[in-house]
């Protein structure tokens, strides 16, 4: 629709005689018009839309996509020139404050989160209240939650140092939190952060030294996983991001919501995909064996899925998924991989399902995860810390949203209506009459 024939409201009329009700259409920068239903409430009606396939749940000035074209922007800038000119903590300065930093602004803003990595030495107890085999995910959640239990002094989110100064402690300490998850699990002890590293790298040296072996960080490495982070960055409105922004509208404090965030994240319909598409593709195996498994996704009466394939809002190729192939190609020569057979395999059922009926019927491609986890795997990262991972680089949009939201002058409780259809009133009846 061109903007001269644009509507600009529409009447919505009920088959009962009652009055109609006029509803403004709201435009943004870019991306679809939106029918601002706010009065509908007022008229005792409600909208019904489960999974939010229609609603456009706040304002944000942050992250665009258009999924039919496959666009994907940071504050307007493309994902690909960030992903191919920043590192991620410049990123997170952009989702954060909007603007891409100076250099004075990226040196302090460095600086900054450098000299907040360290976690308070009685969280380490938290670790060991955990059992080994527990799942990152599973210490991340908790971990990350009980922060609010050790920086309680500057958590009030009504005040704006106070908000700033717990965005730098979770963008700082997550990757401590995400690499002891592991050394937990593996009974190594704790690393502790190198500031004079970069964000990639201090991750890696948290992951892989140990008291007796240095890691030297490998740059073509540290420069993948860079871009593994800013991929998964910000992704406007999805699950984990809705949650964050539903537990902060309550006033909850920065890193309970955060933790709600890692929670709804670990689901393999969201972040979880990673570690399911590398378990998908270690299940199927071999080559000979991938019309078996696309016959599986397309059988109404089987559970599978083809993971790492499909997405909400991606109706073609999905941008992160193209510059993950890409990265997959460098880590693999220089770690000499070039004959990876979990590699091969996924160019070959990606080439195969994109050639598909049922598959291009329903506009289902590839998703970042699907090579996320090869690069991944190649580095040497175990799959269950790829979503530990996924939310590591997330809460920085995680925390880019929940200041967005904090700040917005209309900003209210979040409280969606539902359509009851349960039973009618009842009466109690005793246990020994049921
Ligand atoms: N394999 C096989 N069929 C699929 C797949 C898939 N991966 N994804 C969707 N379909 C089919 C559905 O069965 C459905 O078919 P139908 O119309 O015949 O019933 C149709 O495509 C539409 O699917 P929906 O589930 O309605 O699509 P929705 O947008 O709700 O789901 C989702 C998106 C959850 C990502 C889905 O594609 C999926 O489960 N993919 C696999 C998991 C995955 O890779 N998740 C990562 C998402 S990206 C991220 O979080 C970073």
């Amino acid at each position: 629709m061109t903007s001269a024939n644009k509507p600009t409201k529409v009447t919505l009329t009920f088959d009962n005689g009652a009055p109609p009700i006029d509803l403004p259409i709201l435009s943004g920068t870019l991306g679809n018009d939106v029918i601002d239903i706010r009065a509908l409430g007022k008229h005792g009606v409600y909208t019904y839309d489960p999974g939010f396939l229609s609603t456009a749940s706040c304002n944000s000035n942050i992250t665009y996509i258009d999924g039919e074209k496959g666009l994907l922007y940071y504050r307007g800038y493309p994902i690909e020139q960030l992903a191919e000119h920043c590192d991620f903590l410049e990123v997170s300065y952009l989702l954060t404050y909007g603007e891409l930093p100076n250099a004075i602004e990226k040196k302090q803003f460095t600086n900054t989160i450098s000299t907040h990595t360290m976690l308070h030495d009685q969280l380490t107890n938290v670790f060991r209240g955990f059992r080994r085999d527990a799942h990152p995910m599973a210490v991340m959640v908790g971990v990350v939650g009980s922060m609010s239990a050790f920086y309680f002094n500057d958590m009030d989110v009504l005040n704006l140092e106070h908000r700033e100064v717990s965005a730098h402690r979770l963008l700082a300490k997550l990757p401590t939190i995400a690499a002891w998850s592991y050394k937990y699990n593996m009974g190594q002890p704790f690393i502790y952060p190198q500031n004079h590293l970069t964000y990639a790298e201090n991750f890696m040296h948290m992951m892989f030294a140990t008291p007796c072996e240095k890691y030297e960080p490998n740059p073509v490495l540290a420069k993948a996983f860079e871009k593994i982070l800013i991929l998964h960055a910000d992704h406007e409105q999805n699950a984990s991001t809705s949650t964050v922004r539903l537990a902060g509208s309550s006033g909850a404090n920065p890193f309970a919501c955060i933790a709600s965030g890692i929670a709804s994240l670990w689901g393999p319909a969201h972040g979880g995909a990673n570690e399911a598409t590398l378990k998908m593709l270690e299940e199927i195996g071999d080559v000979s064996r991938i019309a078996e498994y696309i016959k599986r996704a397309k059988d109404k009466n089987d559970t599978f899925r083809l993971m790492g394939f499909g997405h909400r809002v991606y109706r073609n190729m999905d941008p992160r998924a193209a510059i993950m192939q890409k990265t997959c190609y460098e880590v693999l020569n220089e770690l000499g991989l070039h004959d990876d057979p979990m590699f091969k395999l996924a160019l070959e059922l990606e080439k195969i399902a994109l050639q598909d009926e049922y598959f291009v019927s329903r506009k289902l491609y590839p998703n970042v995860d699907f090579y996320s986890g090869i690069v991944m795997r190649a580095m040497g990262i175990p799959n269950s810390m790829f979503t530990a991972i996924f939310a590591m680089a997330r809460t920085s949009g995680w925390i880019a949203q929940w200041s967005e939201m904090i700040s917005e002058p209309e900003q209210k409780i979040g409280r969606p209506r539902q359509m009851y259809t349960g039973k009618l009133r009842r009466d109690f009846v005793p246990t020994s009459n049921r």
